[in-house]
């Protein structure tokens, strides 16, 4: 690891073969998913400045996801009509042209531990299947345990490419259990 500059050091990244959709818990009463629309982009940049370390605005979430031809779909998870959660469904060229991608996934803090972030990320999983694509990718930080049990759960495995993979999988492993 101390031969690699932090900044230089790739995200991990996930594979789901999308052979079958996996089995998914059901949504808690008073919650619903749906797409979103531009008129959400307020109520989603609050659920994102407020799981990540990045602020957004209205105007980042139009530009980066709703307004972005490369994220054809951003879903949004409604608690009681309120919008607590978000995540995307991405294209991207590289490396694979016929990957679908899981993209800002995110629950606002007061509305976890409901499994939200495992029904939308399937609701994901299910707009890639069923526009054929190879499989889903993402990438994502070894932080971030709370995802990553999320995403093997649902079927994701580790798509080990860079040579720091192995050890830091093997950590996030041991963190896990
Ligand atoms: C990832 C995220 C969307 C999941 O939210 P959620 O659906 O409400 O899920 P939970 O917070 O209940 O956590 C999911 C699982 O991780 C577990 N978990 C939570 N915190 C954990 C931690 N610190 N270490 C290990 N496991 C943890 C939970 O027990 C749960 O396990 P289970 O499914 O076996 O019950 C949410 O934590 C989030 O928005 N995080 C910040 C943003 C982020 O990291 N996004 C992903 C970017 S790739």
């Amino acid at each position: 690891m101390s031969n690699f500059p932090i900044r230089e050091i790739p995200q991990l990244r996930l594979r789901h073969p999308l052979g079958n959709l996996p089995s998914v818990r059901f949504l808690p009463q008073g919650c619903q998913i749906r797409v979103a629309s531009s008129e959400d982009a307020e109520a989603i940049s609050m659920v994102l400045t407020g799981s990540f370390e990045e602020p957004w605005t209205s105007e980042s979430v139009l530009r980066r996801l709703l307004d972005d031809p490369g994220v054809p779909l951003t879903f949004v998870a409604e608690q009681d009509g309120k919008i607590v959660g978000t995540a995307s469904y991405q294209v991207k060229t590289e490396p694979d042209p016929e990957a679908g991608w899981l993209h800002w996934v995110a629950i606002h803090p007061e509305a976890r531990g409901l499994a939200l972030g495992e029904i939308i990320s399937h609701r994901v999983l299910q707009e890639a299947f069923n526009r054929k694509r190879s499989c889903v990718m993402l990438t994502t930080d070894d932080v971030r345990l709370a995802a990553i049990r999320t995403y093997l759960r649902l079927g994701f495995e580790p798509d080990m490419w860079h040579e720091t993979h192995e050890s830091r999988w093997a950590k996030v492993m041991q963190n896990l259990s």
